[in-house]
């Protein structure tokens, strides 16, 4: 060890016999540098052994790093606080998040629980779908993963075949599941204009190599809907995903599917509605009318309800989430209905025809 300066008042004799510390210590006591000195245990010998039912004192594990035996109580101090100050961030930020959460969670109650008179809202929302276009993947995405509803798209198109119409399309959220090889033709219908300009941009991306035969057709699924050239009988499959929800008319609605229909064609819904729990059918009446007036769609609607007043054959009914999602599989009654009057080559049935958007290998029939 370097001996000490000596101070520039201190007379030289002194100052030549100025020692270090630690050996002006009596040698009667053993000294031991600090740097190596054992940390102190709870227990000093004066109090004896430790009785064996005491449990012997364990420092308790520190994450991060560890410090060396030689480090000194100043370094051992910081890193204590330092250990301290990272065991705050993980509270902290936990706080921050519980705060936001329950922020969020009541200005949505506030939000869902604004007394709107049911009949200040109007009947027809489409403008809703319109002002929401751009942002309705993100908005409805998380809520879509958490129910569930991902792999059940997935589970419902994989059926569609032969001519498919699907109507209410929105943004083509299930485009990624179509079996394009096994579609001779998809029709896919919006009432909303923005909507469909999305599902467009989305049908290329998905599926650059099928594009000669799919159509797109801004109409109201409640006006009647012309099935594409080659497909006179009707459409083999249509599809349609949470669309009774926001249509003024389901009852209708679904009595024109049937008629877009082939004989034998099949009617895939996926709805959601009302619970099988009336704890739940309240909470969703109280909250429906504001969730309407904002997103343009009634997540209180009773779907066995108007099922059963379409009068089409039930295939199947399966329900999740608490009864409220709806996966319905239907067929047309059988000669129930007239046939839907396929229009004579070139003409058009309400809206641009699909049927003028011949295929080009059908340019010459
Ligand atoms: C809740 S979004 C569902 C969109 C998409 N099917 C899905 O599963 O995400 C309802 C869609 O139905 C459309 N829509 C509502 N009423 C309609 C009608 N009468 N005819 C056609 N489309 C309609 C809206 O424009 C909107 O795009």
């Amino acid at each position: 060890m370097k001996p000490p300066k000596v101070p520039k008042g201190l007379p030289r004799k002194l100052a030549s016999k100025a020692q270090p510390f630690v050996s002006r210590v009596p040698r009667s006591q053993p000294v031991t540098p600090i740097s190596q000195k054992p940390l102190p245990t709870r227990r000093t010998e004066s109090l004896g052994p430790v009785p064996s039912a005491v449990p012997e004192y364990k420092p308790l594990p520190v994450t991060g790093p560890r410090i060396a035996d030689e480090d000194t109580w100043e370094q051992k101090a910081a890193h204590e606080a330092k250990v301290r100050r990272w065991q705050t961030w993980p509270i902290a930020i936990c706080a921050l998040a519980a705060f936001g959460m329950g922020m969020y969670t009541v200005q949505l109650y506030i939000s869902l629980t604004r007394e709107i008179p049911e009949k200040d809202i109007p009947k027809e929302l489409i403008d809703r779908f319109d002002r929401e276009a751009e942002g309705y993947d993100e908005k409805v995405g998380t809520a879509e993963i958490m129910l569930r509803m991902t792999a059940r798209r997935k589970a419902l198109t994989e059926k569609v075949h032969g001519h498919v119409l699907e109507v209410a399309v929105g943004t083509g959220r299930n485009f990624p599941y179509y079996p394009t090889k096994k579609c001779s033709t998809v029709t896919l219908l919006d009432a909303s204009g923005p909507m469909l300009a999305v599902a467009k941009r989305k049908w290329k991306d998905e599926h650059p190599e099928y594009f000669h035969r799919v159509f797109f057709k801004q109409q109201s699924a409640l006006d009647p809907i012309t099935p594409p050239y080659g497909a006179q009988d009707g459409y083999d499959t249509v599809l349609q995903t949470m669309g009774l929800c926001s249509t003024s008319e389901p009852v209708k609605l679904l009595q024109n599917l049937e008629k877009a229909t082939k004989e034998n064609g099949q009617i895939l819904l996926l709805e959601h509605g009302r619970s099988y729990y009336d704890w739940l059918n309240k909470l969703l009446d109280k909250t429906a009318p504001a969730h309407a007036d904002e997103h343009g769609c009634w997540w209180n609607k009773d779907i066995g309800k108007i099922v059963e007043e379409s009068g089409l054959d039930v295939v199947e009914i399966k329900r999740y989430n608490f009864g409220t999602t709806w996966w319905v599989e239907l067929k047309p009654r059988k000669r129930s209905q007239p046939k839907v009057e396929a229009p004579k080559e070139g003409e058009s049935a309400g809206g641009p025809s699909p049927v003028a958007q011949k295929p080009w290998w059908n340019i010459w029939k």
